[in-house]
């Protein structure tokens, strides 16, 4: 056994190595459990016992020589790897490098506007009631005074169900429909609760009609209604400017026109000012009919102080998110198109 070539082929081997895995590969070559120096050892008991004691004295040199080889290029390349970045010390954290933005969720601009909205109603004393989105014939035309071949029942257009199963325990129910209009929450109101009182109802209505702009087949009000025993028009839009003043959180300029519906007597319609300077309808509003108290149960007067009276609003929360966030079309509301509502 010629252990000066086996020293002199390792010398030569780790002198060629440049990589952790080669020096890896040599060690266990050279000095691993069956490697070149093990097996040197392993063959030593056959031998007589002076030429073992000798052959084993430079075996142990030999080892020891190539152990040296190995750990001398192991130190080397990783010093080269720590001073390339590459290696265990150099995985630091850089706390000056920007962070990776984590996508937050937010609400709707009509959820905001809803919401904003029912607030402001609710720090002047207004409380949320609710009702239905599949209403009966008589909750949202007959109580509210809407008569039955009327012209004005064809100002909603409606979309009725094929289904005229009457609602259960309802005696008073007819036709089923979708609401027109969150103004039946006032009847249902008003039949369960005695005045004096100051509600809002926000919610969802049905309309069967075209869409464009500034209309939808669904959209969002908030009805209003306040009833005691003096109430008068000038409550109404006391009410009304404050609220339009903190909502808008300008002095936007508002204006009340004439209108009419079944349900009101006088009847209002109110209109924005759009930073455009054009005008924009977002409400209808007026004294309660008294008609309306009649079929809640109640006595009505036109009179102060000798029955109830009483004002009722329902306004347009998409008009009003339109405006506010100046959005030029009431369709981008619900269309789910992320580029247009990452930006509330
Ligand atoms: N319900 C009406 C609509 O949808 C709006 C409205 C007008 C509500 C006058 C009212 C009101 O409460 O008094 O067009």
């Amino acid at each position: 056994m010629d252990l000066t070539e086996l020293k002199n082929r390792a010398k030569e081997e780790i002198e060629k190595i440049v990589d952790l895995k080669s020096a890896d590969d040599f060690f266990k070559k050279y000095l691993g459990k069956k490697g070149e120096v093990a097996q040197i050892f392993d063959s030593l008991k056959d031998l007589a016992i002076e030429e073992k004691k000798a052959i084993g004295q430079e075996a142990n040199i030999l080892k020891k020589e190539i152990e040296e080889f190995f750990n001398t290029k192991a130190d080397e390349l990783k010093n080269a790897s720590k001073q390339a970045g590459l290696g265990h010390k150099a995985e630091k954290i850089d706390i000056t490098r920007p962070g990776q933005k984590i996508q937050r969720g937010h609400l709707h601009p009509l959820t905001l506007a809803m919401n904003e909205a029912c607030c402001i109603f609710q720090t002047m004393g207004f409380e949320i009631a609710q009702g239905p989105e599949l209403e009966t014939e008589w909750y949202n035309f007959d109580a509210l005074n809407v008569p039955k071949d009327h012209p004005a029942r064809d100002m909603q257009d409606t979309f009725w169900l094929k289904d005229t199963r009457t609602v259960k325990n309802e005696i008073k129910s007819s036709k089923l429909l979708m609401r027109t209009q969150t103004s039946p929450v006032q009847i249902r109101y008003m039949e369960s609760h005695q005045p004096p009182l100051r509600i809002i109802a926000p919610g969802r209505v049905f309309r069967n009609e075209a869409t464009d702009a500034k209309h939808g087949a669904q959209f969002y009000q908030l009805e209003g209604l306040m009833v005691d025993k003096e109430v008068a028009a000038c409550n109404f839009k006391a009410i009304i400017e404050e609220f339009l003043k903190r909502f808008f959180k300008t002095n936007i300029e508002m204006r009340l026109r004439p209108g009419f519906f079944p349900f009101t007597e006088p009847s209002f319609e109110i209109d924005v000012k759009r930073p455009d300077g054009r005008w924009m309808e977002i409400m209808g509003a007026g004294m309660v009919h008294p008609n309306v108290f009649r079929a809640a149960g109640l006595n009505a007067s036109v009179k102060p102080g000798l029955g109830w009276q009483g004002f009722a609003f329902g306004v347009g929360i998409d008009r009003l998110a339109i405006v506010k966030y100046k959005i030029s079309d009431i369709r981008l509301l619900y269309q789910n198109d992320l580029r247009f509502l990452q930006q509330f």
